[in-house]
Protein backbone atom coordinates (compact mmCIF):
# COMPACT_ATOMS: atom_id res chain seq x y z
CA UNK A 1 0.00 0.00 0.00
CA UNK A 2 1.54 3.32 -0.71
CA UNK A 3 1.01 6.65 1.09
CA UNK A 4 0.02 9.13 -1.37
CA UNK A 5 2.14 12.43 -0.49
CA UNK A 6 -1.01 14.26 0.30
CA UNK A 7 -1.90 12.00 2.43
CA UNK A 8 0.98 11.97 4.91
CA UNK A 9 0.89 13.93 7.98
CA UNK A 10 2.84 17.29 7.63
CA UNK A 11 2.88 18.50 11.23
CA UNK A 12 4.73 15.12 12.67
CA UNK A 13 5.08 11.18 11.79
CA UNK A 14 2.08 8.46 13.25
CA UNK A 15 1.69 5.57 14.24
CA UNK A 16 1.36 2.88 11.71
CA UNK A 17 -1.96 2.99 12.91
CA UNK A 18 -2.33 6.64 12.15
CA UNK A 19 -2.99 8.34 15.00
CA UNK A 20 0.13 11.29 16.23
CA UNK A 21 2.89 9.68 17.21
CA UNK A 22 4.28 10.98 20.18
CA UNK A 23 8.35 11.23 19.54
CA UNK A 24 10.77 9.87 17.34
CA UNK A 25 13.68 11.20 19.51
CA UNK A 26 12.91 10.25 23.14
CA UNK A 27 11.48 7.07 24.39
CA UNK A 28 9.58 7.51 27.23
CA UNK A 29 10.87 7.27 30.81
CA UNK A 30 10.81 7.43 34.51
CA UNK A 31 12.68 11.06 34.74
CA UNK A 32 15.38 11.84 32.45
CA UNK A 33 17.69 9.15 33.33
CA UNK A 34 15.04 6.50 34.79
CA UNK A 35 13.69 2.93 32.90
CA UNK A 36 11.67 2.51 29.79
CA UNK A 37 7.77 1.92 30.21
CA UNK A 38 6.31 -1.37 28.42
CA UNK A 39 3.30 1.07 27.47
CA UNK A 40 5.39 3.34 25.17
CA UNK A 41 3.35 1.83 22.36
CA UNK A 42 5.04 4.02 19.65
CA UNK A 43 8.66 2.56 20.79
CA UNK A 44 7.37 -0.87 21.21
CA UNK A 45 6.18 -0.45 17.33
CA UNK A 46 9.44 0.92 16.28
CA UNK A 47 11.25 -1.48 17.85
CA UNK A 48 9.19 -4.67 16.43
CA UNK A 49 8.63 -3.31 13.20
CA UNK A 50 12.33 -3.00 12.65
CA UNK A 51 12.94 -6.62 13.58
CA UNK A 52 10.93 -7.38 10.50
CA UNK A 53 11.90 -5.12 8.35
CA UNK A 54 13.83 -7.54 6.14
CA UNK A 55 12.66 -10.33 4.08
CA UNK A 56 14.47 -13.26 3.05
CA UNK A 57 17.01 -12.47 0.08
CA UNK A 58 15.95 -14.15 -3.01
CA UNK A 59 18.03 -17.84 -3.47
CA UNK A 60 19.67 -17.48 -5.86
CA UNK A 61 19.84 -14.05 -7.78
CA UNK A 62 19.91 -12.15 -4.47
CA UNK A 63 21.93 -9.10 -5.41
CA UNK A 64 20.34 -7.15 -7.69
CA UNK A 65 18.07 -3.94 -9.11
CA UNK A 66 16.03 -2.58 -11.82
CA UNK A 67 14.00 0.25 -13.67
CA UNK A 68 10.49 0.29 -15.08
CA UNK A 69 9.71 1.33 -18.99
CA UNK A 70 8.16 0.03 -22.02
CA UNK A 71 8.05 -2.43 -24.59
CA UNK A 72 6.83 -1.40 -28.08
CA UNK A 73 6.42 -3.65 -30.72
CA UNK A 74 7.29 -2.30 -34.06
CA UNK A 75 7.33 -5.09 -36.66
CA UNK A 76 4.54 -7.60 -37.63
CA UNK A 77 5.17 -10.93 -35.98
CA UNK A 78 1.44 -11.78 -35.79
CA UNK A 79 1.88 -14.46 -37.95
CA UNK A 80 4.01 -16.72 -34.82
CA UNK A 81 1.97 -15.12 -32.01
CA UNK A 82 -1.74 -13.71 -31.08
CA UNK A 83 -0.25 -12.31 -27.59
CA UNK A 84 -1.70 -8.80 -27.92
CA UNK A 85 2.04 -7.54 -26.43
CA UNK A 86 3.97 -8.75 -29.79
CA UNK A 87 0.98 -7.40 -32.05
CA UNK A 88 2.29 -4.77 -34.01
CA UNK A 89 2.00 -1.24 -32.29
CA UNK A 90 1.42 -2.49 -28.79
CA UNK A 91 2.53 -0.95 -26.19
CA UNK A 92 3.67 -2.46 -22.63
CA UNK A 93 4.23 -1.28 -19.70
CA UNK A 94 6.96 -3.43 -17.91
CA UNK A 95 9.53 -3.25 -15.22
CA UNK A 96 13.20 -5.24 -15.31
CA UNK A 97 15.86 -6.81 -12.46
CA UNK A 98 19.18 -7.27 -13.36
CA UNK A 99 21.32 -9.30 -10.94
CA UNK A 100 24.30 -11.29 -9.73
CA UNK A 101 23.47 -15.07 -9.19
CA UNK A 102 25.58 -16.45 -6.95
CA UNK A 103 26.23 -13.50 -4.63
CA UNK A 104 24.16 -12.11 -1.61
CA UNK A 105 22.51 -9.25 -1.56
CA UNK A 106 25.38 -6.97 -0.18
CA UNK A 107 27.84 -8.84 -2.92
CA UNK A 108 29.86 -6.33 -5.19
CA UNK A 109 28.30 -6.37 -8.50
CA UNK A 110 31.33 -6.95 -10.46
CA UNK A 111 32.08 -10.43 -9.69
CA UNK A 112 32.56 -12.93 -12.49
CA UNK A 113 28.83 -14.76 -12.69
CA UNK A 114 25.90 -14.81 -15.17
CA UNK A 115 23.49 -11.86 -14.79
CA UNK A 116 19.83 -12.31 -14.35
CA UNK A 117 17.75 -10.49 -16.94
CA UNK A 118 14.27 -10.54 -15.46
CA UNK A 119 11.05 -8.65 -17.49
CA UNK A 120 7.67 -8.16 -16.60
CA UNK A 121 5.04 -7.09 -19.26
CA UNK A 122 2.13 -6.04 -17.46
CA UNK A 123 -0.29 -6.99 -20.59
CA UNK A 124 -4.23 -6.55 -20.48
CA UNK A 125 -3.85 -10.35 -20.94
CA UNK A 126 -2.20 -10.75 -17.46
CA UNK A 127 1.31 -10.60 -16.50
CA UNK A 128 3.79 -11.91 -19.11
CA UNK A 129 7.25 -12.97 -17.20
CA UNK A 130 10.17 -13.33 -19.16
CA UNK A 131 13.26 -14.40 -16.62
CA UNK A 132 16.41 -14.62 -18.66
CA UNK A 133 20.00 -14.15 -18.21
CA UNK A 134 22.84 -12.14 -20.19
CA UNK A 135 23.67 -16.20 -21.88
CA UNK A 136 21.91 -17.89 -24.07
CA UNK A 137 22.35 -20.78 -22.65
CA UNK A 138 22.94 -22.58 -19.04
CA UNK A 139 25.09 -24.54 -16.68
CA UNK A 140 22.64 -28.00 -16.23
CA UNK A 141 19.65 -29.21 -18.70
CA UNK A 142 17.69 -31.28 -15.55
CA UNK A 143 16.10 -29.04 -12.79
CA UNK A 144 16.88 -32.10 -10.16
CA UNK A 145 20.58 -31.06 -10.85
CA UNK A 146 19.80 -26.99 -10.18
CA UNK A 147 20.05 -26.78 -6.13
CA UNK A 148 23.30 -28.60 -6.34
CA UNK A 149 24.81 -26.24 -9.02
CA UNK A 150 24.07 -23.48 -7.02
CA UNK A 151 25.09 -24.87 -3.56
CA UNK A 152 28.35 -25.45 -5.45
CA UNK A 153 28.83 -21.70 -6.19
CA UNK A 154 27.75 -20.27 -3.09
CA UNK A 155 29.70 -20.98 0.18
CA UNK A 156 31.43 -23.86 1.87
CA UNK A 157 29.31 -24.96 4.78
CA UNK A 158 32.64 -24.88 7.22
CA UNK A 159 34.25 -21.77 6.59
CA UNK A 160 31.17 -19.58 4.93
CA UNK A 161 34.17 -19.34 1.94
CA UNK A 162 33.54 -19.34 -1.63
CA UNK A 163 35.32 -22.17 -3.08
CA UNK A 164 37.06 -22.54 -6.55
CA UNK A 165 37.27 -26.08 -5.90
CA UNK A 166 34.05 -26.68 -5.06
CA UNK A 167 32.85 -24.42 -8.04
CA UNK A 168 34.97 -26.71 -10.25
CA UNK A 169 34.41 -30.00 -9.27
CA UNK A 170 30.53 -29.55 -9.57
CA UNK A 171 31.47 -27.86 -13.25
CA UNK A 172 33.82 -30.68 -13.92
CA UNK A 173 31.37 -33.78 -12.94
CA UNK A 174 28.58 -32.58 -15.48
CA UNK A 175 30.27 -31.67 -18.59
CA UNK A 176 27.09 -30.13 -19.81
CA UNK A 177 28.38 -26.93 -18.03
CA UNK A 178 31.20 -26.67 -20.82
CA UNK A 179 29.47 -24.10 -22.80
CA UNK A 180 27.99 -21.87 -20.26
CA UNK A 181 31.55 -22.09 -18.25
CA UNK A 182 33.26 -21.36 -21.38
CA UNK A 183 30.65 -17.98 -21.54
CA UNK A 184 31.37 -16.84 -17.98
CA UNK A 185 35.00 -17.33 -17.80
CA UNK A 186 35.06 -15.48 -21.14
CA UNK A 187 34.56 -11.66 -21.63
CA UNK A 188 30.74 -12.17 -21.13
CA UNK A 189 31.43 -13.21 -17.64
CA UNK A 190 32.39 -9.58 -16.69
CA UNK A 191 29.37 -7.22 -18.42
CA UNK A 192 30.68 -3.12 -18.04
CA UNK A 193 27.13 -2.63 -16.97
CA UNK A 194 23.57 -3.77 -17.06
CA UNK A 195 22.92 -1.39 -19.39
CA UNK A 196 26.23 -2.63 -21.89
CA UNK A 197 24.88 -6.29 -22.03
CA UNK A 198 22.74 -8.59 -23.95
CA UNK A 199 19.63 -10.54 -22.43
CA UNK A 200 18.49 -13.80 -23.29
CA UNK A 201 15.26 -15.76 -22.91
CA UNK A 202 17.97 -18.68 -22.73
CA UNK A 203 14.82 -21.45 -22.96
CA UNK A 204 12.78 -22.79 -26.19
CA UNK A 205 9.02 -21.70 -25.69
CA UNK A 206 6.25 -22.06 -27.84
CA UNK A 207 3.98 -18.63 -29.78
CA UNK A 208 0.95 -19.74 -30.75
CA UNK A 209 -0.62 -17.76 -33.55
CA UNK A 210 -4.18 -16.77 -34.00
CA UNK A 211 -4.87 -19.76 -36.20
CA UNK A 212 -3.39 -21.72 -33.53
CA UNK A 213 -0.31 -22.86 -35.57
CA UNK A 214 2.48 -23.36 -33.26
CA UNK A 215 6.15 -22.47 -33.16
CA UNK A 216 9.09 -22.84 -31.22
CA UNK A 217 10.89 -19.69 -29.82
CA UNK A 218 14.01 -18.20 -28.57
CA UNK A 219 14.19 -14.53 -27.41
CA UNK A 220 17.52 -12.31 -27.73
CA UNK A 221 17.43 -8.57 -26.38
CA UNK A 222 20.62 -6.72 -27.84
CA UNK A 223 21.39 -3.66 -25.97
CA UNK A 224 21.52 -0.39 -28.22
CA UNK A 225 24.53 0.95 -26.07
CA UNK A 226 26.56 -1.84 -27.36
CA UNK A 227 28.63 -4.55 -25.50
CA UNK A 228 31.38 -3.60 -23.18
CA UNK A 229 33.19 -5.52 -20.66
CA UNK A 230 35.25 -5.15 -17.60
CA UNK A 231 38.70 -6.50 -17.58
CA UNK A 232 39.71 -8.64 -14.70
CA UNK A 233 41.51 -5.62 -13.05
CA UNK A 234 39.00 -3.32 -13.86
CA UNK A 235 36.33 -5.54 -12.00
CA UNK A 236 38.35 -6.27 -8.89
CA UNK A 237 39.28 -2.31 -8.68
CA UNK A 238 35.18 -1.32 -8.94
CA UNK A 239 34.56 -4.18 -6.60
CA UNK A 240 36.51 -2.71 -3.49
CA UNK A 241 35.74 0.49 -4.72
CA UNK A 242 31.84 0.74 -5.55
CA UNK A 243 30.38 -2.65 -4.90
CA UNK A 244 26.71 -1.24 -6.21
CA UNK A 245 28.43 0.35 -9.38
CA UNK A 246 25.98 -1.44 -11.60
CA UNK A 247 23.15 -0.91 -9.29
CA UNK A 248 24.20 3.13 -9.59
CA UNK A 249 24.92 3.32 -13.21
CA UNK A 250 21.48 2.35 -14.04
CA UNK A 251 19.49 4.13 -11.34
CA UNK A 252 21.83 7.27 -12.69
CA UNK A 253 21.77 7.03 -16.40
CA UNK A 254 18.04 6.90 -16.21
CA UNK A 255 17.51 9.66 -13.54
CA UNK A 256 19.68 11.79 -15.95
CA UNK A 257 17.60 11.18 -19.08
CA UNK A 258 19.89 8.41 -20.16
CA UNK A 259 17.02 5.29 -21.23
CA UNK A 260 18.58 1.99 -22.30
CA UNK A 261 16.75 0.25 -24.56
CA UNK A 262 17.17 -3.38 -26.16
CA UNK A 263 16.20 -4.48 -29.76
CA UNK A 264 14.40 -7.90 -29.00
CA UNK A 265 14.95 -10.54 -31.78
CA UNK A 266 13.31 -13.80 -31.96
CA UNK A 267 14.66 -17.21 -33.28
CA UNK A 268 11.57 -19.02 -34.79
CA UNK A 269 11.75 -22.29 -35.63
CA UNK A 270 8.61 -24.68 -37.12
CA UNK A 271 6.67 -26.89 -34.80
CA UNK A 272 8.17 -29.69 -36.59
CA UNK A 273 11.29 -29.43 -37.33
CA UNK A 274 11.73 -30.16 -33.15
CA UNK A 275 11.91 -33.90 -33.93
CA UNK A 276 14.85 -33.75 -36.38
CA UNK A 277 16.64 -31.05 -35.65
CA UNK A 278 20.33 -31.66 -35.42
CA UNK A 279 20.49 -30.62 -31.49
CA UNK A 280 17.47 -31.04 -29.18
CA UNK A 281 15.76 -27.90 -29.34
CA UNK A 282 14.61 -28.08 -25.61
CA UNK A 283 18.77 -28.71 -24.62
CA UNK A 284 19.31 -25.26 -22.78
CA UNK A 285 22.70 -25.99 -23.04
CA UNK A 286 22.62 -25.55 -26.75
CA UNK A 287 21.92 -22.73 -29.13
CA UNK A 288 20.20 -22.80 -32.65
CA UNK A 289 23.04 -21.47 -34.57
CA UNK A 290 21.48 -18.39 -36.52
CA UNK A 291 22.22 -19.56 -39.72
CA UNK A 292 19.46 -22.54 -39.33
CA UNK A 293 17.01 -20.16 -37.52
CA UNK A 294 17.89 -16.55 -38.12
CA UNK A 295 17.07 -13.38 -36.08
CA UNK A 296 13.59 -12.25 -36.60
CA UNK A 297 13.09 -8.25 -35.00
CA UNK A 298 10.09 -7.45 -32.57
CA UNK A 299 10.42 -4.30 -31.26
CA UNK A 300 12.07 -2.43 -28.69
CA UNK A 301 12.15 -2.29 -24.74
CA UNK A 302 13.23 1.41 -22.82
CA UNK A 303 13.89 1.53 -19.51
CA UNK A 304 12.75 5.19 -18.56
CA UNK A 305 11.59 4.99 -15.02
CA UNK A 306 13.82 4.12 -11.47
CA UNK A 307 11.56 2.98 -8.69
CA UNK A 308 10.69 5.23 -6.17
CA UNK A 309 11.08 2.97 -3.19
CA UNK A 310 13.56 -0.18 -3.60
CA UNK A 311 11.97 -2.67 -1.28
CA UNK A 312 8.65 -2.46 -2.78
CA UNK A 313 9.57 -2.36 -6.23
CA UNK A 314 12.40 -4.20 -6.57
CA UNK A 315 12.73 -6.71 -3.65
CA UNK A 316 9.25 -7.46 -3.56
CA UNK A 317 8.57 -7.89 -7.35
CA UNK A 318 8.05 -11.46 -8.13
CA UNK A 319 9.17 -13.03 -11.51
CA UNK A 320 8.02 -16.10 -12.48
CA UNK A 321 8.81 -18.00 -16.19
CA UNK A 322 5.60 -19.96 -14.98
CA UNK A 323 3.74 -16.21 -16.00
CA UNK A 324 2.74 -16.71 -19.61
CA UNK A 325 -0.21 -15.07 -21.21
CA UNK A 326 -2.40 -16.20 -24.58
CA UNK A 327 -0.27 -16.55 -27.18
CA UNK A 328 2.49 -17.84 -25.39
CA UNK A 329 3.76 -20.89 -23.21
CA UNK A 330 6.48 -23.10 -21.91
CA UNK A 331 8.03 -25.62 -24.04
CA UNK A 332 9.58 -29.62 -23.21
CA UNK A 333 12.45 -27.97 -21.57
CA UNK A 334 12.48 -29.73 -18.34
CA UNK A 335 14.65 -27.05 -17.19
CA UNK A 336 11.72 -24.51 -18.18
CA UNK A 337 9.09 -27.23 -16.33
CA UNK A 338 11.13 -27.09 -13.19
CA UNK A 339 10.81 -23.63 -13.18
CA UNK A 340 7.42 -23.24 -13.51
CA UNK A 341 7.24 -24.61 -10.14
CA UNK A 342 10.14 -22.45 -8.56
CA UNK A 343 9.67 -19.23 -8.27
CA UNK A 344 6.01 -18.84 -6.98
CA UNK A 345 6.78 -21.55 -4.19
CA UNK A 346 9.90 -19.10 -3.85
CA UNK A 347 8.02 -16.13 -3.44
CA UNK A 348 5.24 -17.29 -0.97
CA UNK A 349 8.15 -18.25 1.74
CA UNK A 350 10.21 -14.99 0.64
CA UNK A 351 7.69 -12.26 0.76
CA UNK A 352 3.98 -14.19 1.35
CA UNK A 353 1.29 -15.82 0.35
CA UNK A 354 -0.60 -12.82 -1.38
CA UNK A 355 2.72 -11.77 -3.09
CA UNK A 356 0.89 -11.04 -6.21
CA UNK A 357 -1.47 -8.52 -4.52
CA UNK A 358 1.39 -5.86 -3.91
CA UNK A 359 1.36 -3.03 -6.40
CA UNK A 360 4.34 -4.44 -8.21
CA UNK A 361 3.66 -7.72 -9.27
CA UNK A 362 -0.49 -7.28 -9.41
CA UNK A 363 -1.93 -7.60 -13.04
CA UNK A 364 -3.42 -4.54 -14.63
CA UNK A 365 -6.16 -6.21 -16.25
CA UNK A 366 -9.39 -7.42 -14.03
CA UNK A 367 -8.95 -11.24 -11.67
CA UNK A 368 -10.51 -13.71 -10.85
CA UNK A 369 -8.82 -15.65 -9.08
CA UNK A 370 -9.96 -18.68 -7.01
CA UNK A 371 -7.35 -18.65 -4.27
CA UNK A 372 -8.62 -16.91 -1.19
CA UNK A 373 -7.64 -15.11 2.31
CA UNK A 374 -3.82 -16.19 3.77
CA UNK A 375 -1.49 -13.63 5.36
CA UNK A 376 -1.93 -9.98 4.39
CA UNK A 377 -5.19 -10.66 1.94
CA UNK A 378 -5.84 -7.63 0.34
CA UNK A 379 -8.01 -7.73 -2.87
CA UNK A 380 -11.09 -10.30 -2.08
CA UNK A 381 -14.27 -10.99 -3.88
CA UNK A 382 -16.95 -9.46 -1.28
CA UNK A 383 -19.31 -12.37 -0.89
CA UNK A 384 -18.90 -14.03 -4.19
CA UNK A 385 -18.82 -17.92 -4.74
CA UNK A 386 -15.70 -19.59 -3.44
CA UNK A 387 -16.44 -22.57 -5.14
CA UNK A 388 -16.02 -23.81 -8.39
CA UNK A 389 -18.47 -24.83 -9.95
CA UNK A 390 -21.37 -22.76 -8.53
CA UNK A 391 -24.81 -21.41 -9.24
CA UNK A 392 -24.16 -17.70 -8.29
CA UNK A 393 -23.27 -16.94 -11.65
CA UNK A 394 -19.35 -16.26 -10.58
CA UNK A 395 -17.22 -17.48 -13.97
CA UNK A 396 -14.92 -20.37 -13.92
CA UNK A 397 -12.23 -21.75 -16.29
CA UNK A 398 -13.66 -25.01 -18.38
CA UNK A 399 -11.02 -25.56 -21.17
CA UNK A 400 -11.20 -29.60 -21.51
CA UNK A 401 -9.21 -31.94 -24.39
CA UNK A 402 -5.74 -30.77 -26.32
CA UNK A 403 -4.22 -27.49 -24.97
CA UNK A 404 -3.67 -24.65 -27.45
CA UNK A 405 0.06 -24.14 -26.12
CA UNK A 406 0.54 -28.13 -25.09
CA UNK A 407 2.31 -30.47 -27.21
CA UNK A 408 2.32 -34.64 -27.25
CA UNK A 409 4.31 -36.77 -24.94
CA UNK A 410 3.85 -40.65 -25.01
CA UNK A 411 5.66 -43.00 -22.77
CA UNK A 412 6.99 -44.89 -19.78
CA UNK A 413 7.74 -43.06 -16.88
CA UNK A 414 11.53 -42.87 -16.75
CA UNK A 415 14.61 -40.94 -14.95
CA UNK A 416 16.77 -39.70 -17.83
CA UNK A 417 18.92 -37.66 -19.89
CA UNK A 418 16.95 -36.08 -22.89
CA UNK A 419 17.20 -38.29 -26.35
CA UNK A 420 20.14 -37.12 -28.32
CA UNK A 421 19.87 -35.93 -31.54
CA UNK A 422 22.28 -36.72 -34.53
CA UNK A 423 24.92 -33.59 -33.16
CA UNK A 424 24.45 -33.25 -29.73
CA UNK A 425 26.75 -33.84 -27.41
CA UNK A 426 29.14 -31.51 -24.58
CA UNK A 427 31.69 -30.18 -26.03
CA UNK A 428 31.22 -29.21 -29.36
CA UNK A 429 29.34 -26.10 -29.38
CA UNK A 430 31.95 -24.75 -26.91
CA UNK A 431 34.69 -26.08 -28.92
CA UNK A 432 33.20 -24.08 -31.73
CA UNK A 433 32.97 -20.36 -29.47
CA UNK A 434 36.28 -21.32 -28.57
CA UNK A 435 37.74 -22.22 -31.96
CA UNK A 436 35.27 -19.42 -34.35
CA UNK A 437 33.50 -17.12 -31.87
CA UNK A 438 36.59 -15.90 -30.00
CA UNK A 439 39.45 -13.97 -31.58
CA UNK A 440 43.04 -14.68 -30.42
CA UNK A 441 42.47 -11.99 -27.66
CA UNK A 442 39.86 -13.31 -26.05
CA UNK A 443 41.27 -17.02 -26.39
CA UNK A 444 44.43 -15.32 -24.48
CA UNK A 445 42.32 -14.08 -21.85
CA UNK A 446 40.17 -17.27 -21.38
CA UNK A 447 43.45 -19.25 -20.92
CA UNK A 448 44.17 -16.83 -18.40
CA UNK A 449 41.05 -16.15 -16.52
CA UNK A 450 40.44 -20.40 -16.24
CA UNK A 451 44.07 -21.22 -15.13
CA UNK A 452 44.23 -17.91 -12.56
CA UNK A 453 40.75 -19.91 -11.57
CA UNK A 454 42.42 -22.88 -11.13
CA UNK A 455 44.95 -21.56 -9.29
CA UNK A 456 43.35 -20.28 -6.82
CA UNK A 457 42.87 -23.60 -4.44
CA UNK A 458 41.80 -26.15 -6.99
CA UNK A 459 43.37 -29.30 -5.81
CA UNK A 460 43.33 -33.16 -7.28
CA UNK A 461 41.57 -35.20 -8.45
CA UNK A 462 39.34 -31.88 -9.54
CA UNK A 463 42.43 -30.23 -11.37
CA UNK A 464 42.99 -33.36 -13.38
CA UNK A 465 39.38 -33.57 -14.25
CA UNK A 466 39.31 -29.82 -15.14
CA UNK A 467 42.44 -29.94 -17.69
CA UNK A 468 40.45 -33.07 -19.62
CA UNK A 469 37.27 -30.78 -19.50
CA UNK A 470 38.92 -27.86 -21.31
CA UNK A 471 41.25 -30.49 -23.35
CA UNK A 472 38.11 -31.68 -24.41
CA UNK A 473 36.32 -28.47 -25.33
CA UNK A 474 39.64 -27.41 -27.41
CA UNK A 475 42.37 -29.37 -27.82
CA UNK A 476 45.44 -26.56 -27.45
CA UNK A 477 43.31 -24.47 -25.35
CA UNK A 478 43.44 -27.41 -22.66
CA UNK A 479 46.89 -27.83 -23.20
CA UNK A 480 47.31 -24.09 -22.86
CA UNK A 481 45.86 -24.04 -19.01
CA UNK A 482 47.41 -26.80 -17.86
CA UNK A 483 50.93 -25.43 -18.74
CA UNK A 484 49.65 -22.35 -17.72
CA UNK A 485 48.30 -23.87 -13.97
CA UNK A 486 51.58 -26.35 -13.98
CA UNK A 487 54.03 -23.70 -14.40
CA UNK A 488 52.28 -21.62 -11.37
CA UNK A 489 52.08 -22.18 -7.41
CA UNK A 490 48.65 -24.01 -7.21
CA UNK A 491 48.26 -22.97 -3.57
CA UNK A 492 47.80 -25.92 -0.28
CA UNK A 493 44.50 -27.27 0.27
CA UNK A 494 42.99 -25.51 3.01
CA UNK A 495 42.41 -27.16 6.10
CA UNK A 496 39.11 -28.80 6.67
CA UNK A 497 37.47 -27.89 3.60
CA UNK A 498 35.27 -30.82 1.74
CA UNK A 499 37.02 -32.97 -0.55
CA UNK A 500 35.44 -33.50 -4.00
C1 LIG B 1 15.58 -25.59 -12.65
C2 LIG B 1 16.27 -24.51 -12.75
C3 LIG B 1 16.04 -23.27 -11.93
C4 LIG B 1 15.42 -23.11 -10.72
C5 LIG B 1 14.76 -24.18 -9.85
C6 LIG B 1 15.48 -21.71 -10.39
C7 LIG B 1 15.00 -21.14 -9.23
C8 LIG B 1 15.07 -19.81 -8.90
C9 LIG B 1 14.54 -19.23 -7.71
C10 LIG B 1 13.83 -20.00 -6.60
C11 LIG B 1 14.78 -17.90 -7.75
C12 LIG B 1 14.40 -16.86 -6.70
C13 LIG B 1 13.03 -16.28 -7.05
C14 LIG B 1 12.52 -15.30 -6.04
O1 LIG B 1 12.80 -15.44 -4.84
O2 LIG B 1 11.80 -14.35 -6.45
C15 LIG B 1 15.45 -17.63 -8.99
C16 LIG B 1 15.80 -16.39 -9.44
C17 LIG B 1 16.19 -16.14 -10.74
N1 LIG B 1 16.49 -17.07 -11.72
FE1 LIG B 1 16.31 -19.03 -11.55
N2 LIG B 1 16.14 -21.05 -11.40
C18 LIG B 1 16.48 -21.96 -12.36
C19 LIG B 1 17.12 -21.72 -13.54
C20 LIG B 1 17.27 -20.47 -14.09
C21 LIG B 1 17.62 -20.21 -15.46
C22 LIG B 1 17.87 -21.28 -16.51
C23 LIG B 1 17.62 -18.85 -15.61
C24 LIG B 1 17.87 -18.03 -16.84
C25 LIG B 1 17.76 -18.48 -18.06
C26 LIG B 1 17.29 -18.27 -14.32
C27 LIG B 1 17.19 -16.93 -14.08
C28 LIG B 1 16.82 -16.39 -12.86
C29 LIG B 1 16.76 -14.97 -12.62
C30 LIG B 1 17.05 -13.86 -13.63
C31 LIG B 1 16.35 -14.81 -11.29
C32 LIG B 1 16.12 -13.49 -10.56
C33 LIG B 1 14.64 -13.11 -10.65
C34 LIG B 1 14.43 -11.70 -10.17
O3 LIG B 1 15.05 -10.78 -10.76
O4 LIG B 1 13.66 -11.51 -9.23
N3 LIG B 1 17.08 -19.28 -13.43
N4 LIG B 1 15.64 -18.82 -9.68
Amino acid sequence: MTTPADKRSTTGSTTGSGAPAPSDRNSLTIGADGPILLHDVHFLEQMAHFNREKVPERQPHAKGAGAFGVFETTEDVSKYTKAALFQPGARTDMLARFSTVAGEQGSPDTWRDVRGFSLKFYTDEGNYDLVGNNTPVFFVRDPMKFPHFIRSQKRLPDSGLRDNHMQWDFWTNNPETAHQVTYVMGIRGLPRTWRHMNGYGSHTYMWINAAGEKFWVKYHFHTEQGMEFFSNAEAAAMAGKDADFHRGDLFNAIARGDHPSWILSVQVMPYADAKDYRFNPFDLTKVWPHADYPLIKVGRMTLNRNPDNFFAQIEQAAFSPGNTVPGIGLSPDKMLLGRAFAYADAQRNRIGTNFHQLPVNQPRCPVNSYLFDGQMAYHHSGNAPVHATNSGGRPWADETGAMADGWEADGEMVRSAYTLHAEDDDFGQPGTMVREVLGDAERDALVDQVAGSLLGGVRSPVLERAFGYWKSIDPDVGQRIEDKVRAGSAPEPAEGMGEG
